[in-house]
Protein backbone atom coordinates (compact mmCIF):
# COMPACT_ATOMS: atom_id res chain seq x y z
CA UNK A 1 0.00 0.00 0.00
CA UNK A 2 0.92 3.38 -1.10
CA UNK A 3 1.20 5.30 2.60
CA UNK A 4 2.30 9.17 3.19
CA UNK A 5 3.87 9.44 7.09
CA UNK A 6 3.86 13.37 7.75
CA UNK A 7 5.84 14.18 11.22
CA UNK A 8 7.79 10.89 10.45
CA UNK A 9 10.79 12.20 12.01
CA UNK A 10 8.97 12.52 15.90
CA UNK A 11 9.04 9.17 17.87
CA UNK A 12 5.83 7.84 16.65
CA UNK A 13 6.24 8.40 13.32
CA UNK A 14 9.93 6.68 12.76
CA UNK A 15 8.62 3.77 14.49
CA UNK A 16 5.86 3.78 12.52
CA UNK A 17 8.35 4.23 9.32
CA UNK A 18 10.35 1.20 10.46
CA UNK A 19 7.26 -0.69 11.32
CA UNK A 20 5.67 -0.22 8.10
CA UNK A 21 9.08 -0.49 5.69
CA UNK A 22 7.67 -2.98 3.34
CA UNK A 23 5.05 -0.37 2.52
CA UNK A 24 5.33 1.43 -0.55
CA UNK A 25 6.43 4.45 1.90
CA UNK A 26 6.53 8.30 1.44
CA UNK A 27 8.34 9.48 4.98
CA UNK A 28 7.33 12.99 5.27
CA UNK A 29 8.42 15.86 8.09
CA UNK A 30 9.33 19.42 8.04
CA UNK A 31 10.67 21.80 6.29
CA UNK A 32 9.73 19.46 3.21
CA UNK A 33 6.57 18.77 4.50
CA UNK A 34 4.46 21.44 6.52
CA UNK A 35 1.25 20.56 7.31
CA UNK A 36 0.35 24.54 8.15
CA UNK A 37 1.23 25.25 4.57
CA UNK A 38 -1.73 24.18 2.80
CA UNK A 39 -1.45 25.19 -0.87
CA UNK A 40 1.80 23.32 -0.91
CA UNK A 41 0.77 20.44 1.24
CA UNK A 42 -1.98 19.97 -1.24
CA UNK A 43 -0.22 20.39 -4.35
CA UNK A 44 2.56 17.60 -2.53
CA UNK A 45 -0.64 14.98 -1.57
CA UNK A 46 -1.71 14.97 -5.65
CA UNK A 47 1.46 14.76 -6.54
CA UNK A 48 2.49 11.40 -4.64
CA UNK A 49 -1.37 9.97 -4.34
CA UNK A 50 -0.91 8.37 -1.37
CA UNK A 51 -3.83 5.18 -0.67
CA UNK A 52 -3.77 6.58 3.07
CA UNK A 53 -2.39 9.07 5.33
CA UNK A 54 -1.11 8.96 8.97
CA UNK A 55 -0.67 12.14 10.23
CA UNK A 56 1.80 12.09 12.99
CA UNK A 57 2.92 15.03 12.80
CA UNK A 58 1.93 17.67 15.80
CA UNK A 59 3.51 20.09 18.43
CA UNK A 60 3.82 17.96 21.23
CA UNK A 61 5.74 20.04 24.14
CA UNK A 62 2.61 20.42 26.37
CA UNK A 63 4.45 23.13 28.46
CA UNK A 64 5.50 24.88 25.72
CA UNK A 65 2.14 25.06 24.39
CA UNK A 66 1.00 26.88 27.15
CA UNK A 67 2.84 30.56 25.82
CA UNK A 68 2.82 29.64 21.75
CA UNK A 69 -0.95 28.96 21.71
CA UNK A 70 -0.96 30.19 18.21
CA UNK A 71 1.65 28.14 16.83
CA UNK A 72 0.07 25.41 18.76
CA UNK A 73 -3.45 25.79 17.03
CA UNK A 74 -1.91 26.71 13.67
CA UNK A 75 -0.22 22.77 13.73
CA UNK A 76 -2.83 20.60 15.89
CA UNK A 77 -5.87 22.22 14.37
CA UNK A 78 -5.56 23.99 11.01
CA UNK A 79 -2.79 21.49 10.03
CA UNK A 80 -5.81 18.82 10.61
CA UNK A 81 -8.26 20.66 8.93
CA UNK A 82 -5.78 21.57 5.75
CA UNK A 83 -5.38 17.34 5.68
CA UNK A 84 -9.25 16.63 6.12
CA UNK A 85 -10.20 18.95 3.94
CA UNK A 86 -7.45 17.48 1.05
CA UNK A 87 -8.09 13.76 2.04
CA UNK A 88 -11.76 14.72 1.55
CA UNK A 89 -11.42 16.10 -1.49
CA UNK A 90 -9.08 13.48 -3.11
CA UNK A 91 -11.50 10.71 -1.30
CA UNK A 92 -7.84 9.60 0.87
CA UNK A 93 -8.43 7.70 3.88
CA UNK A 94 -6.72 10.15 6.92
CA UNK A 95 -5.42 8.60 10.31
CA UNK A 96 -4.86 11.00 12.84
CA UNK A 97 -3.39 10.34 16.01
CA UNK A 98 -4.64 11.49 19.08
CA UNK A 99 -3.99 11.89 22.63
CA UNK A 100 -5.73 11.27 26.03
CA UNK A 101 -5.21 15.03 27.10
CA UNK A 102 -8.44 15.42 25.02
CA UNK A 103 -10.24 14.45 28.09
CA UNK A 104 -10.43 15.90 31.61
CA UNK A 105 -9.63 13.59 34.05
CA UNK A 106 -12.44 14.53 36.33
CA UNK A 107 -14.89 10.98 34.87
CA UNK A 108 -12.93 9.01 37.91
CA UNK A 109 -12.94 5.94 35.61
CA UNK A 110 -10.94 5.16 31.89
CA UNK A 111 -12.49 7.25 28.97
CA UNK A 112 -14.42 5.00 26.02
CA UNK A 113 -13.56 5.68 22.22
CA UNK A 114 -17.18 7.74 22.37
CA UNK A 115 -17.04 9.55 25.81
CA UNK A 116 -17.15 13.60 25.14
CA UNK A 117 -14.18 15.55 24.92
CA UNK A 118 -13.13 18.17 27.21
CA UNK A 119 -9.57 19.60 27.23
CA UNK A 120 -7.68 21.42 30.11
CA UNK A 121 -5.06 22.52 28.29
CA UNK A 122 -3.56 24.44 25.21
CA UNK A 123 -1.75 21.44 23.60
CA UNK A 124 -4.98 19.46 24.82
CA UNK A 125 -7.64 21.80 23.13
CA UNK A 126 -5.57 22.06 19.69
CA UNK A 127 -5.53 18.35 19.47
CA UNK A 128 -9.33 18.12 20.83
CA UNK A 129 -10.17 20.97 17.76
CA UNK A 130 -8.22 18.94 15.57
CA UNK A 131 -10.07 15.90 15.96
CA UNK A 132 -13.42 18.13 15.36
CA UNK A 133 -11.61 19.40 12.41
CA UNK A 134 -11.36 15.85 10.79
CA UNK A 135 -15.27 14.89 11.64
CA UNK A 136 -16.55 17.63 10.55
CA UNK A 137 -14.63 17.84 7.21
CA UNK A 138 -13.59 14.43 6.22
CA UNK A 139 -15.74 11.41 5.24
CA UNK A 140 -12.83 8.61 5.76
CA UNK A 141 -11.29 9.22 8.92
CA UNK A 142 -9.54 7.04 11.90
CA UNK A 143 -8.75 9.04 14.88
CA UNK A 144 -6.26 7.07 16.96
CA UNK A 145 -5.90 8.15 20.52
CA UNK A 146 -2.87 7.20 22.81
CA UNK A 147 -1.22 8.41 25.58
CA UNK A 148 2.57 8.62 27.21
CA UNK A 149 4.62 7.56 24.67
CA UNK A 150 7.64 6.16 24.90
CA UNK A 151 10.33 5.37 22.12
CA UNK A 152 12.92 6.59 20.18
CA UNK A 153 13.20 9.12 17.48
CA UNK A 154 16.14 7.97 15.27
CA UNK A 155 14.62 8.29 11.91
CA UNK A 156 16.46 11.15 9.82
CA UNK A 157 18.90 11.35 12.36
CA UNK A 158 16.64 13.56 15.04
CA UNK A 159 18.09 12.17 17.42
CA UNK A 160 17.23 15.29 20.30
CA UNK A 161 13.82 14.06 21.03
CA UNK A 162 13.27 12.57 24.70
CA UNK A 163 10.97 10.90 26.71
CA UNK A 164 10.11 10.15 30.50
CA UNK A 165 11.70 7.35 30.73
CA UNK A 166 15.06 8.79 29.14
CA UNK A 167 14.68 11.80 31.71
CA UNK A 168 14.33 9.88 34.62
CA UNK A 169 17.28 7.61 33.70
CA UNK A 170 19.20 10.97 33.22
CA UNK A 171 18.05 12.90 36.37
CA UNK A 172 19.57 9.65 38.15
CA UNK A 173 23.22 9.88 37.23
CA UNK A 174 22.98 14.02 38.51
CA UNK A 175 20.39 13.67 41.64
CA UNK A 176 19.95 11.79 44.99
CA UNK A 177 16.19 12.35 45.32
CA UNK A 178 13.46 12.79 42.31
CA UNK A 179 10.41 13.95 43.05
CA UNK A 180 7.25 12.36 40.38
CA UNK A 181 3.39 13.58 40.53
CA UNK A 182 1.25 10.57 42.15
CA UNK A 183 -2.02 11.86 41.54
CA UNK A 184 -2.44 11.99 37.18
CA UNK A 185 -2.60 8.73 35.92
CA UNK A 186 -2.87 7.41 32.74
CA UNK A 187 -1.18 4.32 30.47
CA UNK A 188 2.32 4.43 29.61
CA UNK A 189 2.47 3.19 25.44
CA UNK A 190 5.08 2.23 23.74
CA UNK A 191 5.44 3.69 20.78
CA UNK A 192 6.61 0.77 18.62
CA UNK A 193 3.78 -1.16 19.76
CA UNK A 194 1.33 0.87 18.72
CA UNK A 195 2.92 1.27 15.80
CA UNK A 196 3.11 -2.61 14.99
CA UNK A 197 -0.73 -2.49 16.30
CA UNK A 198 -1.52 -0.29 13.48
CA UNK A 199 0.05 -2.11 11.42
CA UNK A 200 -1.80 -5.49 11.94
CA UNK A 201 -5.12 -3.98 12.70
CA UNK A 202 -5.25 -0.97 9.92
CA UNK A 203 -3.14 -2.24 7.00
CA UNK A 204 -2.69 -5.97 7.24
CA UNK A 205 -6.48 -5.88 8.04
CA UNK A 206 -9.54 -3.28 7.66
CA UNK A 207 -11.29 -1.46 10.11
CA UNK A 208 -14.58 0.49 9.98
CA UNK A 209 -13.82 4.54 9.77
CA UNK A 210 -14.17 6.43 13.54
CA UNK A 211 -12.17 6.53 16.91
CA UNK A 212 -10.03 4.07 18.11
CA UNK A 213 -8.05 3.45 21.40
CA UNK A 214 -4.51 2.32 21.49
CA UNK A 215 -2.68 2.03 24.41
CA UNK A 216 -0.30 -0.68 26.44
CA UNK A 217 -2.67 -1.62 29.44
CA UNK A 218 -2.17 -0.67 32.84
CA UNK A 219 -3.20 2.53 34.51
CA UNK A 220 -0.51 4.45 36.81
CA UNK A 221 0.90 7.46 37.97
CA UNK A 222 4.03 9.03 36.78
CA UNK A 223 5.43 8.00 40.28
CA UNK A 224 4.81 4.56 39.43
CA UNK A 225 6.04 4.77 36.87
CA UNK A 226 9.39 6.07 37.68
CA UNK A 227 9.53 2.96 40.31
CA UNK A 228 8.91 0.23 37.57
CA UNK A 229 11.82 2.24 35.26
CA UNK A 230 14.33 2.47 38.30
CA UNK A 231 13.09 -1.40 39.20
CA UNK A 232 13.99 -2.90 36.22
CA UNK A 233 17.01 -1.05 35.27
CA UNK A 234 18.36 -1.80 38.74
CA UNK A 235 19.28 2.07 39.69
CA UNK A 236 18.46 2.68 44.42
CA UNK A 237 17.42 6.11 44.12
CA UNK A 238 15.10 8.00 46.20
CA UNK A 239 11.61 8.71 44.79
CA UNK A 240 9.75 11.44 46.67
CA UNK A 241 5.72 11.65 45.56
CA UNK A 242 4.68 14.81 44.49
CA UNK A 243 1.17 16.50 44.06
CA UNK A 244 0.78 17.74 40.79
CA UNK A 245 -0.38 21.23 42.22
CA UNK A 246 3.04 21.36 43.89
CA UNK A 247 4.92 20.58 40.97
CA UNK A 248 6.00 23.46 38.81
CA UNK A 249 4.07 23.30 35.69
CA UNK A 250 2.47 25.65 33.22
CA UNK A 251 -0.08 23.38 31.71
CA UNK A 252 -3.09 21.69 33.90
CA UNK A 253 -2.78 17.96 33.01
CA UNK A 254 -5.80 15.60 33.44
CA UNK A 255 -6.34 13.61 36.76
CA UNK A 256 -7.16 10.10 35.23
CA UNK A 257 -7.17 10.02 31.80
CA UNK A 258 -6.67 6.60 31.16
CA UNK A 259 -7.81 5.17 27.76
CA UNK A 260 -10.41 2.04 27.58
CA UNK A 261 -9.54 0.20 24.49
CA UNK A 262 -12.94 -1.24 23.37
CA UNK A 263 -12.40 -2.33 19.84
CA UNK A 264 -9.15 -3.45 18.91
CA UNK A 265 -7.24 -6.37 20.56
CA UNK A 266 -5.65 -5.13 23.60
CA UNK A 267 -1.87 -3.88 23.57
CA UNK A 268 0.48 -5.80 26.42
CA UNK A 269 1.20 -4.13 29.68
CA UNK A 270 3.13 -1.23 29.76
CA UNK A 271 5.83 -2.79 32.02
CA UNK A 272 6.42 -5.71 29.55
CA UNK A 273 6.97 -3.04 26.92
CA UNK A 274 9.07 -1.05 29.06
CA UNK A 275 11.38 -3.58 29.69
CA UNK A 276 12.27 -4.10 25.67
CA UNK A 277 12.39 -0.64 25.41
CA UNK A 278 14.86 -0.64 28.11
CA UNK A 279 16.81 -3.31 26.12
CA UNK A 280 16.83 -1.74 22.97
CA UNK A 281 18.25 1.46 24.67
CA UNK A 282 20.81 -0.68 26.38
CA UNK A 283 21.89 -1.77 22.72
CA UNK A 284 22.00 1.69 21.47
CA UNK A 285 23.86 3.17 23.83
N1 LIG B 1 4.46 11.96 22.98
C1 LIG B 1 3.40 11.59 23.69
O1 LIG B 1 3.49 11.29 24.89
C2 LIG B 1 2.03 11.51 23.04
C3 LIG B 1 0.94 11.10 23.80
C4 LIG B 1 -0.32 11.02 23.21
C5 LIG B 1 -0.48 11.37 21.87
N2 LIG B 1 0.59 11.80 21.16
C6 LIG B 1 0.35 12.18 19.76
O2 LIG B 1 1.06 11.27 18.94
C7 LIG B 1 1.52 11.94 17.75
C8 LIG B 1 3.00 11.70 17.58
O3 LIG B 1 3.66 12.20 18.75
P1 LIG B 1 5.23 12.10 18.93
O4 LIG B 1 5.50 12.07 20.39
O5 LIG B 1 5.77 11.07 18.03
O6 LIG B 1 5.64 13.56 18.42
P2 LIG B 1 7.07 14.17 18.12
O7 LIG B 1 8.15 13.19 18.46
O8 LIG B 1 7.10 15.52 18.71
O9 LIG B 1 7.02 14.28 16.53
C9 LIG B 1 6.18 15.19 15.88
C10 LIG B 1 6.76 15.42 14.50
O10 LIG B 1 5.94 16.37 13.83
C11 LIG B 1 6.80 17.35 13.25
N3 LIG B 1 6.10 18.61 13.05
C12 LIG B 1 5.89 19.61 13.93
N4 LIG B 1 5.23 20.62 13.33
C13 LIG B 1 5.03 20.24 12.03
C14 LIG B 1 4.43 20.85 10.90
N5 LIG B 1 3.91 22.10 10.95
N6 LIG B 1 4.38 20.16 9.74
C15 LIG B 1 4.92 18.93 9.65
N7 LIG B 1 5.53 18.31 10.67
C16 LIG B 1 5.58 18.96 11.85
C17 LIG B 1 7.94 17.45 14.24
O11 LIG B 1 9.04 18.11 13.65
P3 LIG B 1 10.06 18.95 14.60
O12 LIG B 1 10.84 17.94 15.36
O13 LIG B 1 10.83 19.73 13.62
O14 LIG B 1 9.20 19.79 15.51
C18 LIG B 1 8.18 15.99 14.54
O15 LIG B 1 8.97 15.37 13.56
C19 LIG B 1 1.11 13.40 17.92
O16 LIG B 1 -0.10 13.60 17.25
C20 LIG B 1 0.87 13.55 19.40
O17 LIG B 1 -0.06 14.56 19.68
C21 LIG B 1 1.84 11.88 21.69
Amino acid sequence: MKILILGAGGMLGSDLASVLSEQDLIVADRPEWDITKNEELKVKIQNCQPELIINCAAFTDVEAAEEQSETVFKVNAQGSLNLARISSELNLPLMQISTDYVFDGEKGSGYNEDDKTQAISVYGRSKEQGEKNIINNCQKYYIIRTSWLFGRAVARGKKNKTNFVDKMLELSQTQKVIKAVSDQFSKPTYAKDLARSIKSNFIDNQREFGIYHLVNEGAVSWFDYAEEIFKQRKIKIKLQKISGHDFFQKARRPKYSALNNNKLPKLRPWPEALADYLKSIQIIK
